[in-house]
């Protein structure tokens, strides 16, 4: 199995580079404390906190699914964020964590959200 690197510039301002295997979740390898600086909530594409802007690696990574571009809308996608518990890797990626979580667009635009059932959702 092909190992890739990642480098991880968590939010907490320490920096870790491990090895893992292709194929790899970050958020899921934070769950089993192996980047114990990555933050995260839901781990579902709702939350936003695991948002982070690729510093190295774009390239390598899926296109953002639709989880990704309802939370962090046009503008953080075009300056590179990416949802981590989205994305599982099939290359070598650098990300950094803003010390503060990336806001869903729905709140920085100032627009509602709602469900399916038109209630508004938070
Ligand atoms: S952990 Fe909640 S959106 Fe990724």
């Amino acid at each position: 199995m092909t190992n890739i690197r990642v480098v991880l510039h968590a939010a907490d301002g320490s920096t870790r580079e491990q090895f893992v295997p292709a194929g790899s979740n970050l958020v899921v390898l934070a769950g089993l404390r192996r980047f114990p600086g990555l933050r995260y909530s839901c781990g579902m594409g709702r939350c936003g906190r695991c948002a982070s802007r690729v510093l190295q690696g774009m390239e390598g990574l899926p296109p953002p699914n639709w989880k990704e571009e309802r939370l962090l809308g046009a503008d953080k996608l075009a300056e590179g964020y990416r949802l981590l518990c989205q994305l599982y890797l099939n290359s070598d990626v650098e990300v950094v964590q803003d010390p503060v979580p990336v806001q869903p667009a729905w709140k920085r635009q100032g627009t509602e959200r709602r469900d399916l059932r038109g209630v508004r959702v938070e």
